[in-house]
């Protein structure tokens, strides 16, 4: 009696994991079909684009090639949106490739509509409606505006297309099928008011991805306290960053920082883009985007301070650079 029950016991468990499996293998992510109309190319349009790419969303720091032997890992020349393989060391569940962006029509964009980028940045969905891992920031950017989306496309389609053959992004299992709930389409998406200072510094910090950096996390996924630090950023076995804490309290975050200490943080990397980026060692590695950063507008800057000192303030020493001091 017993035996017979426990076998359909385990008979039923056996048949809902399979059954479950199979669900999530054959599951196609949430999607919508792309818009087919073409994003205006004005040179407002394009150089709105720019600043997003290059300095807010720094999707320089994952789609281009940089030089770690330099500080804060300037982009090398003619290297814009080629594309980039994660080193190991990073610790993500499997072979994770950030893709070609430049529009070359065999290894890059070349052969996307609109509509397919716009879809691929927001929803997290690829032209071949592949799940993109959100190491892509897709979760974040579906709250960036129509307007703002549109202006990034532009700017991506005056890319000079680069030749680079790269691998597609394999995860592993489960990763590889749990991944499929994360896109969602982001439909309409409204401009924040500029003049809510709150609220634009919210609209800002996320596209920016502060939040995203400064919590820790385990296999990509956010398991510290929000803006509170301590992820570490590995890329070999001497050059590592841990995020330092950002939230506002006085003794381990930001809490004492006047808004005009916040902005002269970011503004003293500025000789770097003039001059170049010093050489530097472990000791000084990081992947917090200065260069990027050094070049927001001041009023972006306040309404970003504006908005951390907001967030509820967490007491968590962080060693940025462990073994060096700071
Ligand atoms: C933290 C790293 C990171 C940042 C920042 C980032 N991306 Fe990505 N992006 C990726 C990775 C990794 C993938 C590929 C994911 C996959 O294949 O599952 C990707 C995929 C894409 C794709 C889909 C390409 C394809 O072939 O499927 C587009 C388009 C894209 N990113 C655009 C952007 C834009 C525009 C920005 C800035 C607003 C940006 N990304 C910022 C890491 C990043
Ligand atoms: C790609 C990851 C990444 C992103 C995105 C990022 N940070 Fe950082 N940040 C770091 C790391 C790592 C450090 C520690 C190393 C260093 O100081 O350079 C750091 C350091 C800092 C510091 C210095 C704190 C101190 O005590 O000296 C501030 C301030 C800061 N980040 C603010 C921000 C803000 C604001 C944003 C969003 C606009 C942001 N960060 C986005 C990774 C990131």
């Amino acid at each position: 009696m017993w035996k017979k029950a426990l076998g359909i016991l385990a008979l039923t468990v056996l048949t809902v994991t399979i059954g479950g499996l199979a669900f999530l293998y054959f599951r196609k992510p949430a999607m919508a079909k792309p818009s087919s109309s073409s994003v205006p190319m004005t040179a407002q349009r394009i150089a709105r684009g720019k600043y997003l790419f290059e300095v807010v969303a720094d999707c320089d720091g994952c789609h281009s090639e940089r030089d770690f032997s330099r500080f804060a890992g300037p982009l090398i020349a003619g290297r814009r949106g080629k594309g980039f393989a994660f080193p190991a060391e990073l610790g993500l569940p499997g072979n994770v490739v950030a893709p070609n962006l430049t529009p070359d029509r065999e290894t890059g964009l070349g052969a996307w509509t609109d509509g397919d980028k716009i879809r691929a940045i927001r929803d997290g969905v690829s032209r071949d409606g592949r799940a993109l891992f959100p190491v892509m920031g897709y979760p974040r950017f579906r709250h960036m505006s129509d307007e703002d989306v549109e202006a990034l496309v532009a700017f991506m389609n005056t890319l000079a297309p680069v030749r680079n053959p790269l691998p597609t992004t394999s995860l592993m299992f489960p990763v590889s099928l749990l991944v499929k709930s994360d896109p969602r389409p982001a439909g309409n998406v409204a401009a924040p008011d500029r003049s809510d200072k709150l609220r634009y510094g919210q609209y800002l910090a996320n596209l920016a991805g502060c939040q995203e950096c400064h919590t820790r996390a385990e296999r990509g996924r956010p398991v510290g306290q929000p803006f509170a630090g301590g992820e570490e950023f590995r890329f070999s076995e001497s050059l590592m960053a841990v995020s330092a804490n950002i939230s506002p309290d006085p003794e381990t975050g930001i809490g004492r920082w006047s808004e005009r200490r916040f902005l002269d943080t970011f503004y003293q990397y500025k000789p770097y883009l003039a001059e170049g980026s010093p050489k530097s060692g472990p000791e000084r590695f990081t992947v917090m985007p200065w260069l990027g950063f050094a070049q927001m507008e001041p009023e972006d800057l306040k309404a970003i301070y504006t908005y951390l000192m907001t967030q509820p303030p967490v007491n968590n020493k962080v060693e940025t650079r462990p073994g060096y001091g700071r």
